[in-house]
């Protein structure tokens, strides 16, 4: 059966009401891969109009957002974790190329923590990966491409921690170059 909007948001809703944890999570995240195997699952997400962050879908009852971002150009974005929530991105059209990151220092009200590259890896069209609260990553992009994301609540209201990178042994630290991405 094609997944709509709203039959795949209950099925995200039903698993959330029941597990809000890590494992939870990563069974939202394997719904997710499914639906984005769906081309008209994914389409009727997207229009021509598409703005780089859409809210699609905010949960009444359990307060989870389901995004539709829609880039359509070069990103590098800086580490950031998603403060007292967690994200998943799903990957629907292009690249993504994730970093993740431990922190060295922690933030403090006024002064950025620290943090280290620990790994990357790519985001391909039908990726889906968790980020649980406190996992520092940072996406980079290539080029234009479409993300399927699922936050615990809106990210747009709630407060985050900055991260400067520090030496990683995988790459130079430096600033983003590209233009500063999406807060994601
Ligand atoms: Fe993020």
């Amino acid at each position: 059966m094609h997944p709509t909007l709203a039959s795949f948001a209950a099925s995200v809703r039903d698993v959330l009401r029941e597990q809000d944890n890590p494992a939870g999570r990563e069974r939202v995240a394997q719904l997710l891969r499914d639906a984005l195997r769906d081309r008209a699952f994914v389409d009727s997400l997207f229009d021509a109009a598409s703005p780089p962050r859409k809210v699609v879908h905010e949960d009444p009852q359990l307060g989870f957002c389901i995004l539709a971002h829609d880039y359509r150009d070069a990103g590098d974005g800086p580490p950031h974790d998603h403060g007292p929530s967690w994200a998943i991105y799903g990957q629907a059209e292009g690249e993504t190329f994730m970093s993740d990151w431990q922190a060295v220092e922690p933030a403090a009200p006024g002064r950025p923590g620290k943090v280290r590259k620990l790994r990357e890896y790519a985001l391909t069209p039908g990726v889906a990966h968790v980020y649980n609260e406190g996992d520092v990553h940072a996406p980079r992009r290539a080029g234009p491409g479409r993300l399927v994301r699922i936050e615990g609540v809106n990210l747009e209201r709630v407060a985050r921690g900055k991260y400067e990178p520090v030496g990683d042994g995988i790459s130079p630290a430096s600033p983003s170059r590209v233009r500063p991405a999406p807060r994601g």
